[in-house]
């Protein structure tokens, strides 16, 4: 079935009424997206963190009037809703829409390819991967820093662990990389279910135990991984350092250039090398002393 598509930006304050106006008109879906360059980073499980003027979406089945829709909104808000759009949409398996853009990607040694792709290279090191609702393809700069720092260190006999695992592809990289075993945390259900089901895709699964933060044995891993937000592994400091052993190694990522020394100070035990850096995230390795 086509579906016709109404957008507009708008002012943050008015995300709830303009949305609940438009459920009420039959929008079957809204998405609010950036209109600009204010960037936004993972938001925790029921959070709804919004740009200060996004830009909103709503989908319809073909038979509403959208040019009817638009001019109540207009009526109602005025110029505050401007940059206005409308268009016909064909009929598309939408859930599968992300792979056009999602070709295999290569990170050293290893390989990330969506499901039903292979890597250019054969005998590559590769894993599957479909995010489902989590975080974590490896097109993010803070997961691409991780997978690097991961194929180009020996990881075979490792145990590792991975604190926010979103897909589960730090984990289920480390593991098709050599590491022995891994366990993988998340807050958030739909992360731990989204790694279960990469896992037993790249054949690993048996070698992978998933749990909720609270849930997390008392080990200490030759590596662990943590790809979340600096405030986060500044508050999360004392567990991570307990589960590295000493000697290993600890890697930290989702910092901004400019947190990256609040990090640091708040991890003394650790040695750290100079960062690595892309598009202005840092990924930071410490050795526990
Ligand atoms: C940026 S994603 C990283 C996902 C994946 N590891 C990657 O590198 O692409 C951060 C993940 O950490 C989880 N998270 C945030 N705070 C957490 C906490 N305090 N404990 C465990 N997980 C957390 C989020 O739910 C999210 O799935």
């Amino acid at each position: 079935m086509p579906w016709c598509e109404l957008s507009c930006v708008l002012p943050r304050d008015l995300a709830d009424a303009v949305s609940e106006f438009l459920e009420a008109q039959g929008a079957i879906a809204i998405t609010f997206a950036e209109d600009g360059d204010e960037a936004l980073f993972e938001p925790l499980p029921g959070e709804m963190p919004l740009w200060r003027s996004p830009r909103l979406t709503a989908l319809f089945e073909l038979g509403v009037n959208p040019e009817a829709i638009q001019a109540d909104l207009a009526a109602r808000f005025g110029d505050k809703l401007t940059g206005w759009r409308r268009q016909i949409l064909a009929d598309r398996p939408w859930e599968r829409v992300w792979l056009e853009h999602f070709k295999p990607l290569n990170f050293g040694r290893l390989w990330v390819c969506p499901s039903g792709q292979s890597p250019p290279d054969p005998n590559a090191v590769y894993l599957t991967l479909d995010p489902g609702l989590a975080f974590g393809t490896g097109t993010h700069p803070t997961t691409a820093l991780c997978l690097r720092w991961l194929a180009a260190h020996p990881l075979s006999g490792k145990s590792v662990i991975d604190y926010g695992c979103g897909s589960g592809i730090l984990a289920v990289a480390a593991l098709v990389l050599g590491a022995s075993e891994a366990l993988a945390c998340d807050l958030d259900p739909q992360a731990l279910t989204a790694t279960q089901e990469n896992a037993r895709k790249n054949q690993v699964a048996a070698r992978l135990r998933c749990c909720y933060p609270e849930a997390m044995p008392q080990v200490a891993a030759d590596l662990v991984l943590a790809n979340i937000l600096a405030d986060a592994l500044i508050a999360l400091a004392p567990t991570l350092a307990a589960h590295t052993r000493p000697g290993g190694w600890l890697i930290l990522s989702g910092i901004l250039e400019s947190q990256a020394e609040a990090v640091k100070r708040a991890y003394p035990g650790f040695a750290f090398r100079p960062p690595a850096v892309e598009d202005g995230w840092v990924l930071l390795a410490g050795q526990k002393q």
